[in-house]
């Protein structure tokens, strides 16, 4: 499967599936490496790693649907199938997500459907949690739903801050994202409507 990797930041998890990709049985490749902002650390180690990249920045476009209908436009000409949304920090439309339905991935460092949104380790460690970790999910409308891929999850640790947890998981991340796009990309989880057919993927 063709896959197009969007990206805001660093992009360690873009890195950690590029790693992936290069096993000759991988059942996926990047096609492009897209980031909204010129800033994004990870457009260097794309390049560094040979992918194409490019930068379509929010800040160019009047609105969401413009920007999206700009970025979307760039992932449909480099042939993609799948789009893995990888440290991705933009809300995404109903326009995308109809677009890319059950084509559209994202990684979320909690497990869903705990902690949706934002500083997710902080709040973990605010309600003493014993086991916090990340999630691999098909994207729908409401932010941070949709049908889960696959899980990974780590104990909180005592005398873990959310610096420390947030490493861990990152960690983490990097080991399942590989994992849940191989098995979707492999067609040995499918999406039904809401449900997902498989095993999901469970680290
Ligand atoms: C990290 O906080 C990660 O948990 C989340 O996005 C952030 C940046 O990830 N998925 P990356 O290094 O840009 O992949």
């Amino acid at each position: 499967k063709r896959v197009a990797i969007v990206i805001s930041g660093g992009g360690s998890n873009m890195a950690a599936l590029l790693a992936a990709m290069a096993a000759p049985d991988y059942p996926a490749a990047c096609v492009l490496v897209a980031a909204n902002r010129p800033e994004a650390g990870g457009l260097a180690k794309a390049r560094a790693a040979g992918a194409p990249t490019v930068l379509v920045d929010h800040r160019d476009h009047a609105d969401r649907e413009r920007f999206e209908r700009a970025l979307s436009a760039e992932i449909e000409a480099a042939g993609a199938e799948l789009v893995c949304l990888a440290g991705f920090m933009r809300l995404l439309t109903p326009w995308f997500t109809a677009r890319w339905r059950d084509r559209l991935l994202n990684i979320h460092p909690a497990l869903l459907p705990s902690y949706r949104g934002l500083d997710t380790h902080a709040r973990a460690l605010a309600d003493g949690v014993a086991i916090h970790g990340c999630t691999v999910h098909l994207v729908r409308d409401a932010t941070d739903t949709g049908p889960i891929l696959g899980q990974a999850a780590s104990p909180v640790l005592a005398g873990d801050d959310a610096a420390r947890l947030a490493a861990r998981v990152l960690a983490l991340e990097h080991r399942l994202y590989p994992a849940a796009l191989a098995a979707y990309a492999a067609g040995r989880l499918r999406a039904v409507g809401e449900r997902v057919e498989g095993q999901p993927i469970a680290l």
